[in-house]
Formats: C-alpha cells, sequence, structure tokens
C-alpha cells in the first residue's frame, strides 16, 4: 500500500470590514505613514467590530466558505485544531465553541498555543492524524482578535497587529501531495520579549494589573526581530537543503507576515526570488495565526498541482518552523 500524506484540499480565508489605516492610527498614537511603511511594510489592518464577537465568529465565515468550496457540511470534520494565541476565553477552548457554532457534531478538537507558528504547528499536528489513518478529514483553523490583546498607546506594538482568520482541511493523499516535511522549534527563553504579563495562573487579575497595562500584548520589539529575522530564515533554509531543494525548485515561499523587512531576509536567505514570495502584509498586518492561511487564501488561484511551497513562521515563545509542502490541486 502507497504512503498516505496529509494533503490541504481545501483554503479560505476571512477579515472583518473594518479598514484601521496608518492615518487614523497616527491619530491614536504619535506615529505616522512613512515610519510604519518604512518600517514594517503594512499600511492597513483589519479590526473586528462589535460588542461579544470574539476570534471563533471571525473563523466561522472562514470555514463556511472553505466547506461550501470543498462540497462536504461540518458534520464530516473529524478533528478542529483551533491555532489563536486570543482564545475566546481562557478556558474551555475556543475549538469546541468553534465547533458548536459551524455544526461540527462529530468532530473532537483542542487549541493550539504556539503565537504566530500556531499555523504551521497545527498543520505538522493534524498531518500526523491523517497519516496514520485516524482520520480523514482534519480542520486546521488560524485565527486572531489581535484588536483584543493589543495596547493602542504603544506605538512600537500596535501598528503591526490585525485581526483575521483562515483556514486549510487535510485529507490523505495516496499520490504523494501535500504535507511532506516539517522543522518545528521553540525556545523559553525568548518568554520576556513578547508575552502578556497577567490573567495566567502566575499572575492573576487585579486591579493592580488593570492599571498596569499588563492584559495587553508586550513586545520587546528590537529583540524579537532580531531572532525572527534569522530563525524564520535559517529554518526555512533548513527544510529546503533537507529535502534537497534549490530556490529554482521552489514554487512559492508563504512566508509569516510580521514585518516586509524579515520577510526579504528570509527570501534572500532562501535565495527565493520576490515574485514567488507571497505578501499580503500591507493589507493584513501581523494576524498572529491567521498570516498564512490567509496567505494560502489570496494565492489559492495561483497555485498549481505538484507546485513545491515552503511555509516558514516566527512567534512569541519563541516559536518557529518551517514546511516543505507540495500543492495538491488545481483551481481552474
Ligand atoms: O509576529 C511575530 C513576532 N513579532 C515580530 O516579528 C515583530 C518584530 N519586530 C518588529 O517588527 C520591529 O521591531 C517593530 C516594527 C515592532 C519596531 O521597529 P524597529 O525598527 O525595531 O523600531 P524600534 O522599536 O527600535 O524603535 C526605533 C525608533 C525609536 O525611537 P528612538 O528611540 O530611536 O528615538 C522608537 O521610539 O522608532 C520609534 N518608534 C516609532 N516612531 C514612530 C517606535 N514605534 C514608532 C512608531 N512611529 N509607531
Amino acid at each position: 500500500m502507497s504512503k498516505i500524506t496529509a494533503a490541504i484540499t481545501a483554503v479560505n480565508g476571512y477579515v472583518p470590514d473594518y479598514v484601521l489605516t496608518n492615518q487614523e492610527l497616527s491619530t491614536m498614537v504619535d506615529t505616522n505613514d512613512e515610519w510604519i511603511t518604512s518600517r514594517t511594510g503594512i499600511k492597513e489592518r483589519r479590526i473586528l467590530k462589535g460588542e461579544g464577537l470574539g476570534t471563533s465568529d471571525l473563523a466561522v465565515p472562514a470555514v463556511m466558505g472553505l466547506l461550501k468550496k470543498r462540497g462536504i457540511g461540518a458534520e464530516e470534520i473529524d478533528l478542529i485544531i483551533f491555532c489563536t494565541t486570543t482564545p475566546d476565553m481562557p478556558f474551555p477552548a475556543t475549538a469546541n465553541s468553534f465547533a458548536h457554532k459551524i455544526g461540527a457534531v462529530n468532530a473532537w478538537g483542542f487549541d493550539m498555543q504556539a503565537a504566530c507558528s500556531g499555523f504551521v504547528f497545527g498543520l505538522a499536528t493534524g498531518a500526523q492524524f491523517i497519516e496514520t489513518g485516524m482520520h480523514k478529514k482534519v480542520l486546521i483553523v488560524g485565527a486572531d482578535k489581535m484588536s483584543s490583546i493589543v495596547d493602542y498607546q504603544d506605538r512600537a506594538t500596535c501598528i503591526i497587529f490585525g485581526d483575521g482568520a483562515g483556514a486549510a482541511l487535510l485529507e490523505p493523499s495516496t499520490e504523494g501531495y501535500g504535507i511532506i516535511d516539517s522543522i518545528l522549534k521553540s525556545d523559553g527563553s525568548g518568554i520576556p520579549f513578547l508575552n502578556m504579563k497577567a490573567g495566567g495562573s502566575i499572575k492573576p487579575a487585579t486591579h493592580e494589573t488593570i492599571d498596569a497595562r499588563e492584559h495587553y500584548a508586550y513586545q520587546e520589539g528590537k529583540t524579537v526581530f532580531k531572532f525572527a529575522v534569522t530563525s524564520m530564515a535559517d529554518v526555512a533554509a533548513e527544510v529546503m537543503e533537507r529535502n534537497n531543494l534549490t530556490a529554482d525548485d521552489i514554487a512559492w515561499l508563504v512566508p509569516h507576515q510580521a514585518n516586509k523587512r524579515i520577510i526579504d531576509a528570509t527570501a534572500s536567505r532562501t535565495g527565493v526570488c520576490e515574485d514567488k514570495v507571497v505578501i499580503n502584509i500591507e493589507k493584513y498586518g501581523n494576524t498572529t495565526n491567521a498570516t498564512i492561511p490567509l496567505c494560502l487564501w489570496e494565492w489559492e488561484d495561483k497555485f498549481k498541482k505538484g507546485d513545491n511551497i515552503i511555509l516558514a513562521a516566527f512567534g512569541g515563545g519563541f516559536t518557529w518552523g518551517s514546511m516543505y509542502l507540495k500543492w495538491a490541486y488545481d483551481t481552474k
């Protein structure tokens, strides 16, 4: 019997309507369009507005669209891996509220917390259930309502983040399509540089933690940048080398969208030329777990069956990783 691989058989994305421009940000904090554009490549980002709406509400339209494209019902999903850093609630898992909202009555699920690397970690995890034959349809969701934890008084951090959701369906392939290899890493010595200090078991919420603004994402941008720029580029190069791939073999490089300068460094390190690098950071900013699935969604029509695609991510933790996959379908 031929080996079973986990192929992506459908992707979709969703971003909320409200557009937060650099211009509007410059009325909120001391910044300007020129600084944000030249330092990050971001022009605007989307924000989920509305009382009582959370991350799962971003994921619902993304996944309903995916199911429609694939022509299947939510009840056919076996497993949901919900990758997020902004869960609907600290517990229970957003995978549960999300499954309930879409009617995935036969699925079990759990949340994946690996910050901006979550979607790649989620794909690698989901692939195991397909490869072993345990499941036939595994849904990997990457979604974040970053606006719920961004401090709009911190000009160095608030300018990069936005809200969004994306998803990919994994199904078995016996023709060698899908996830071929991945290298995943984490290093807890990075915690001081990118975190949320309060609201966990070490420092539960108090009036003091709220006054100290410790329920917002904290980032030492320069330090994170230094780690991201080398780690993401190195791990992408490593997965290519391990699979004897040169830049010419790669159809598309899909990097996490945190900063255009980090993306450029990854492209340069792997030798992949600019027109093969998927970039939409100017429209959405850093949507954390959603960046890579949003890229897959927007580029889906350009991907061809058999394309060699490299995913690369870096995030809080620190976490980072890269994945080599063979695209499984043509859209036309
Ligand atoms: O998603 C995964 C994890 N996150 C990342 O990968 C993000 C990595 N970090 C970055 O992308 C960058 O560090 C930032 C975009 C967050 C910041 O850019 P930077 O070039 O590292 O700026 P900086 O924090 O070193 O600040 C440089 C200067 C400072 O002024 P002085 O001290 O040189 O006078 C800042 O106060 O720029 C100032 N500054 C700003 N000026 C205008 C910081 N933020 C702003 C701003 N507008 N929004």
